[in-house]
């Protein structure tokens, strides 16, 4: 029986000369692997208070989505600055090479409200952090982070895990 981890592509050398791309559009495009995915990622959480699942731009908003539905909750975009129509906040956050910058409706989140965080990849854990930075200002709680992929050698996971993040990822590519 195939695994969430075989699935996934690897395209070599994309964007740029020696890094090997891992692509969840193949997951995502199978009937039997998106629904593994799914209920792989929300199964810790199952039982557990939650109000609102957060997922981060761009893959995060199709496991995101796919997973409040599942659980009858809403959903809340995470956006690349200049996208959302309303009141912002807006959160920094470091690239590879320079930065950028995450952006959340301000009343999209209530004080209090406990919340899963989506993403598909978790690699330096940058995005993931201001993710969350931005959710802890609206005075939310982050009840858990779950990914798809975990690229264990770079330190995201370590890296939210030292912010006390519980952290949930259904495979790992070593030596990425
Ligand atoms: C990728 C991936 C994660 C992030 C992980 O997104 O989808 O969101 O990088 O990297 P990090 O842990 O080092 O922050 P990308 O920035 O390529 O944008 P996209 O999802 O909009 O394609
Ligand atoms: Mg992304």
């Amino acid at each position: 029986m195939k695994t969430v981890q075989d699935y996934i592509r690897t395209i070599p050398n994309f964007p740029h000369e020696g890094i090997m791309f891992r692509d969840v559009t193949t997951l995502f495009s199978d009937p039997r692997g998106f629904r593994i995915a799914i209920d792989q990622l929300l199964h810790p959480y199952a039982g557990q208070p939650i109000d609102k699942v957060v997922g981060l731009e761009a893959r995060g908003f199709i496991l995101g989505g796919a997973i409040a539905h599942q659980l009858s909750l809403g959903f809340v975009p995470i956006r690349k600055k200049g996208k959302l129509p309303g009141k912002t906040i807006e959160q920094d956050y470091t690239l590879e090479y320079g930065t950028a910058t995450m952006e959340v409706h301000d009343d999209a989140l209530q004080p209090g409200e406990k919340v899963l965080l989506v993403d598909d990849l978790l690699a330096t854990g940058g995005t993931a952090e201001a993710g969350i930075k931005l959710i802890e200002r609206m005075g939310a709680e982050v009840i858990g982070c779950a990914f798809v992929i975990d690229l264990p050698d770079i330190g995201g996971r370590k890296k939210l895990e030292g912010l006390g993040m519980n952290v949930h990822a259904l495979c790992q590519f070593e030596g990425d």
